[in-house]
């Protein structure tokens, strides 16, 4: 499902280069919850980058849902991220929507019928516990409440994998524990869920498969 063979990520740095990524090698099976752990710096975002798409990587080589990363063509990569689900720690909600047309936007860019749009929606929102919420604007939401409607949207392709990157990283302990249980709940739907955190707490209240990176290298 996820796969990284001898992956390298090298940025050419201001001074010398940055090696952001050291023989990176993991499998993540359909319907695993997998934590990636590591202090700031250690290459958690460069790792999910790699394997989004959003980047590419120096040398090796990373499968994702059948889909060879490095070989897509500019052409397949949208429809490649149709399969992903992506959460990250700033929301990154528009301001001027409300959650309602936040979460419908990546199926009104498909031009997907506005009756299916308006179901699917509220499925996704049902999901995450802001079917209520639904006219309101992201200003008018708590931290947790907004992290809800980004995951909401991160949903709403019905991704085979979710990727989050420090999604609890601008909430509280009682709010992050929240998200966690949401993901939990996707996950328990057959959604592979795999978190970026330097949150070793949040980590270590869940017993769930844990990979730590350390200056690059998995350890
Ligand atoms: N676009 C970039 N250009 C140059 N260096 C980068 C870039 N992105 C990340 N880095 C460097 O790569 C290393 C890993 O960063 P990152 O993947 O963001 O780590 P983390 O998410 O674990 O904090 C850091 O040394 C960072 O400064
Ligand atoms: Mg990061």
């Amino acid at each position: 499902m996820i796969e990284f063979s001898h992956a390298y990520k090298v940025y050419s740095g201001t001074t010398s280069p940055i090696h952001a990524l050291k023989d990176i090698n993991l499998r993540i099976e359909k319907g695993e919850f997998v934590f990636l752990t590591g202090p700031s710096g250690a290459g958690k975002t460069t790792l999910f980058k790699l394997l989004s798409a959003y980047d590419r990587p120096t040398s090796g080589k990373i499968c994702v849902s059948g889909f060879d990363v490095n070989q897509m063509t500019s052409q397949q990569i949208p429809y490649f991220r149709r399969h992903l689900g992506v959460v990250y720690q700033d929301f990154r909600l528009l301001r001027q929507r409300t959650v309602f047309e936040n979460v419908a936007l990546p199926l009104e860019i498909r031009r997907e019928r506005s009756r299916y749009i308006k179901a699917r929606v509220e499925e996704v929102l049902e999901q995450v516990s802001l079917f209520h919420k639904r006219n309101e604007y992201p200003n008018q939401l708590s931290g947790g409440e907004q992290q809800r409607a980004s995951i909401a949207r991160a949903l709403i392709h019905h991704p085979n994998v979710l990727l989050a990157d420090e999604p609890t990283g601008n909430l509280d302990p009682e709010l992050a524990r929240e998200i966690v249980a949401i993901f939990d709940k996707i996950n328990a739907q057959g959604t592979t869920v795999f978190i970026a955190t330097h949150d070793h707490e949040l980590v270590k209240s869940r017993s769930r498969r844990t990979i730590e990176l350390k200056d690059g290298a998995i350890v």
